[in-house]
């Protein structure tokens, strides 16, 4: 199986995701074994990131070292020519013919749809506003199997900022494609998903919960996903202050959630995971960050294939 761009989580189905996951599984098996890889020797990864980035940019250039390959882009978009006025068209086809793949991260929902109508090397959205995120999502995925031995049968919890989050937005809609999950959204009336995932979930005919009350819906779930709340993504400071702080797991929240349930998120955090719960067994976030190294080389691989 090969395909050139990843731009949305709906360009997988479950046999593509299959596909990825064991071709991750291998990586992960490199990894362990501290074997070197030329798997992508010889080739450049472009990582234009228009907005900050931690885990996205770094695991996709430590996957692509891994791989034997090399990486250019720039740490600050500020140091970019896009400060000068530079329109995404003219930077993807300029960078294009310096690499092999591009992975790229805007403010903007559609960019990475624009630069793959525009590049004629593969294109990955790492993050296009409050869109998608679909590399996190394959990770986030790749983490519940791994914790949870399956993707169906699941009750899941996505808890925070369900409006702007682009990476529940993105997790949401492949896990409807997995049988009898059930999603309990948990936010506030004014950080619900937008109407537009709302029907995307409907149509797949997907079992939804909603509930404002993390504390009632904590023992019933397999899974938490919390999320940050967006504060960029709000139009005032004022308006991201009176949901600041909304929803905290902490030690007392977590007592009352199942011994098998696994607490996930995408981080970074601020407020809404107390630092006390992270030596519980049950807290896996930065296990679910590290898999975003064996994923984004699986991805990697695939996309640069001949
Ligand atoms: N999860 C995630 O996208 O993190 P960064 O913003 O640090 O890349």
């Amino acid at each position: 199986m090969k395909f050139k761009n990843f731009t949305s989580i709906n360009d997988l189905d479950k046999e593509g995701i299959d596909f990825v996951f064991r071709e991750a599984d291998n990586m992960l098996k490199l990894l362990e074994n501290k074997k070197p890889s030329n798997i992508c020797r010889n080739k450049i990864l472009a990582t234009l990131f228009f907005e900050p980035s931690t885990r996205t940019r770094l695991s996709f250039e430590c996957a692509m070292h891994r791989l034997g390959g090399s990486v250019i882009g720039f740490a600050d978009a500020n140091t970019s020519s896009e400060k000068k006025g530079e329109s995404l068209f003219d930077t993807i086809r300029t960078v294009e013919s310096y690499c092999d793949v591009i992975a790229i991260r805007s403010p903007f929902e559609g960019a990475s749809k624009l630069a793959m109508q525009n590049s004629s090397v593969p294109i990955i959205n790492a993050g296009d506003g409050g869109h998608e995120h679909p590399t996190q999502t394959l990770l986030d995925l790749y983490t519940i199997k791994k914790n949870k031995n399956r993707l169906s049968n699941l009750k899941i919890g996505l808890c925070g900022d369900l409006k702007f989050g682009r990476t529940a937005h993105s997790l949401a809609q492949a896990l409807s494609d997995y049988d009898n999950n059930i999603l309990v959204c948990i936010s506030p009336d004014e950080l619900q998903f937008p109407e537009g995932i709302k029907n995307k979930l409907e149509e797949k005919g997907t079992k939804i919960l909603q509930t404002k009350n993390l504390k009632e819906a904590m023992g019933e779930l397999d899974v938490l996903y919390m999320t940050r709340i967006q504060k960029e993504r709000f139009v005032s400071e004022k308006e991201y202050l009176k949901l600041k702080g909304i929803y905290v797991v902490d030690k007392e929240m977590l007592s009352g959630a199942k011994q098998d349930f696994i607490l996930m998120h995408p981080l970074p955090r601020v407020d809404e995971i107390n630092p006390e719960v992270d030596e519980d067994k049950r807290s896996i976030y930065f296990k679910q960050a590290f898999y975003g190294i064996p994923i984004r080389m699986a991805l990697l691989s695939i996309m640069t294939r001949g």
